[in-house]
């Protein structure tokens, strides 16, 4: 399997026939030369292109409604603030969380996880308590906790993984201990593109009461994720690499667990009364949203949903795992080329490294042929250290990609190959 497969299909969409060439027609960036020849983009898990109707939907924002909101009584305002609702209710709808209640906007994956570790994390974890993190988390998914741990006198704990990129499950019943106060592992790796069977490791961690948050900055660009049969406490992601704009990301937390949550930041908009002696708190989720918010980021994301929602995912998910095969034969069969992360539940990552070329010469090279892909440690250097490289050249794809991409990636790394006399 190479699809994310915990995904809600909301019924009532009428689909049209999944077609990657009419897609690339809707990103309009696609259409870009660079170095004199047509663009290649194959860094999307660093940040996705943006389709058309995010960039109008921002653009008429700002044309057309643009005002504070939640404090107006005039028209202007109200208009604005039914779209920012609109926005959390559509990521709340691609999430399928049970209200929108339970979607706080926040900057992205890395500000939800730390509002978690601030908030949740200082009021739960105490001396000699333990977090447990995988093997293979983004630093936005560890740093956090570390410095929770340091603050707070308990310990980072890890899930290991093995040579192929896949998580030691058998090892979670030693690891999950009576002092595991929370589990915070990655849906899809960003390094190595493994899948994990998060669905699992919720229910192992809550047999023991353990609440568990999952980042899924990586899932979300493949298809729609349904929160309620994962049935995680919390559930993280960033707009822009799901097609949305950047500043703007959403954390998921079920309603009884946010309720309890203190506030992130103090100022306005989270409060509900304030004199000089003492604060009281909004309801969630404008208790953890202070001051004047990322609105064009919520009419964007919002309007990123809109654009996935009207796409037939099981055909995307068969033109990726399509994609991802032939990416992956095609890079593999390269003479002196080793592929890092080779799980056996993939989706849309090649990540390798080739004898005698650093991977920034790698990126350098592809660069004067259009293709631009992602070299260095992809925030995950333990990954890294596991593997014993320093850096992986990295080519991450989306459903706007096409096998066309991959031979001009391998023709690149021909290229690699004679610039370095292999
Ligand atoms: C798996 C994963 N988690 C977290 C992040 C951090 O996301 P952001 O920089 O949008 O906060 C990334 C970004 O690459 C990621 O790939």
């Amino acid at each position: 399997m190479s699809t994310v497969t915990e995904r809600h299909e909301p019924a009532a969409t009428v689909r049209a026939a999944f077609d990657p060439d009419r897609v690339r027609a809707d990103f309009p960036l696609l259409s870009r030369s660079m170095r004199g020849k047509s663009l290649v983009y194959l860094d999307n898990a660093a940040t996705s292109q943006k389709p058309r109707h995010v960039i109008d939907a921002i653009h008429r924002y700002y044309e057309t409604f643009n005002a504070n909101v939640h404090r107006g009584v005039y028209q202007l305002s109200e208009e604005a603030t039914a779209a920012y609702e609109w926005g959390r209710a559509m990521v709340a709808r691609y999430l399928n969380a049970p209200s929108p209640a339970e979607i706080v906007f926040v900057r992205g994956t890395t500000e939800g996880i730390n509002l978690v570790a601030a908030t949740f994390g200082r009021q739960r974890v105490g001396r000699g308590d333990e977090v447990l993190v995988s093997a293979m988390e983004h630093h936005s998914n560890i740093v956090p906790w570390q410095m929770l741990c340091e603050q707070q006198g308990a310990t980072l704990r890890v899930i290991p993984m093995n040579e192929r990129g896949e998580l030691l499950l058998d090892r979670l019943p030693e690891l999950l201990t009576p002092r595991t106060r929370l589990v915070a592992v990655v849906h899809v790796s960003n390094s190595l593109g493994t899948v994990n069977p998060v669905r699992e490791i919720i229910r192992e961690a809550h047999a023991r009461d353990i609440p568990v948050l999952i980042d899924g900055a990586q899932a979300v660009p493949h298809g729609p994720v349904d929160v309620q049969a994962l049935d995680c406490d919390f559930y993280v992601v960033s707009g822009h690499k799901m097609f949305g704009p950047t500043g703007i990301g959403a954390l998921f937390g079920k309603r009884a667990i946010l309720d309890a949550m203190p506030p992130y930041q103090g100022g306005g908009e989270m409060i509900r009364t304030v004199t000089f002696e003492k604060t009281t708190y909004a309801p969630i989720p404008m208790r953890f949203e202070a001051g004047t918010p990322n609105i064009e980021g919520a009419v964007g994301i919002g309007a990123a949903v809109d654009y996935l929602h009207q796409l037939d995912w099981a055909a995307v998910a068969r033109h990726e795992a399509d994609l991802l095969a032939y990416a992956t034969d095609a890079v593999a069969s390269i003479p002196g080329v080793r592929l890092v992360g080779t799980a056996s539940r993939k989706i849309s990552v090649v990540s390798f490294v080739m004898d005698g070329a650093h991977p920034h010469d790698i990126g350098t090279i592809l660069d004067q042929e259009g293709v631009a892909i992602r070299t260095g440690h992809h925030c995950t250097q333990p990954v890294m250290d596991f593997f014993g490289v320093p850096a992986t050249a990295r080519a991450s794809m989306a459903l706007y990609n096409t096998r066309d991409d991959i031979d001009r990636l391998v023709a690149g790394l021909h290229r690699v190959r004679e610039v370095f006399g292999r």
